[in-house]
């Protein structure tokens, strides 16, 4: 790799670009066959889901509703705090409307769990869940996830939107950090 990245900021590359295109491909197969014929809202979690959802979007062969929800998870580094929904571009027709929730990573699953309730609470007629990667081993929620793109192992991992504080999000493919 020709790059400015210091050797040895990657442990190993996890997930290729090519892997992820496959993903994306089938994710959004997935979800065209399912919501074929309803008004569908796909709501991003901020920040982390911007170029998985950007991807995962324009393969989806549907007329979708885009929107956002901010949550408050990780401060900084890799551990979950508390969390706290910061900001949702609640959209008024919501109650026709089934949701998915994309986000880039499924950790504990507290944060889908959270979200679950809240989503339910306003009215949408479906809600269900979207994560590019999921880290099985780490789950203290639980909650039932409709798509996901692949398992891996318990590592922190950074790229393809995924970040540590902040950093590394523009990797066009996801590795471990040392
Ligand atoms: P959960 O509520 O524990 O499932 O947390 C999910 C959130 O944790 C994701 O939206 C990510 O922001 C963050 N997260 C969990 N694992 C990783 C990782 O390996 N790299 C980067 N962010 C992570
Ligand atoms: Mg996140």
């Amino acid at each position: 790799m020709d790059s400015n990245y210091l050797p040895g900021d990657f442990k190993k590359i996890i997930v290729s670009e090519e892997e992820i295109r496959g993903i994306i491909s089938r994710i959004a197969k997935e979800i065209t066959r399912d919501y074929s014929g309803k008004k569908l809202i796909i709501c991003g979690i901020l920040r982390g889901c911007f170029i998985f959802m950007a991807d995962l979007i324009r393969q989806i062969d549907l007329p979708v509703e885009v929107s956002f929800i901010k949550v408050s998870s990780y401060g900084s580094g890799k551990e979950p705090g508390n969390i706290e929904i910061i900001e949702f571009d609640g959209l008024d027709k919501y109650k026709e409307y089934d949701i998915i929730v994309v986000d880039d990573i499924l950790d504990t699953g507290n944060t889908f769990c959270r979200l679950e309730k809240y989503l339910k609470d306003k009215g949408f007629k479906s809600v269900n869940f979207c994560a590019f990667l999921d880290k099985p081993e780490r789950r203290r929620s639980a909650v039932r996830v409709k798509y996901t793109g692949r398992q891996i192992e318990n590592e922190f991992v950074v790229g393809y939107g995924l970040d540590l504080n902040e950093k590394y999000r523009n990797l066009p493919f996801v590795a471990a950090v040392k």
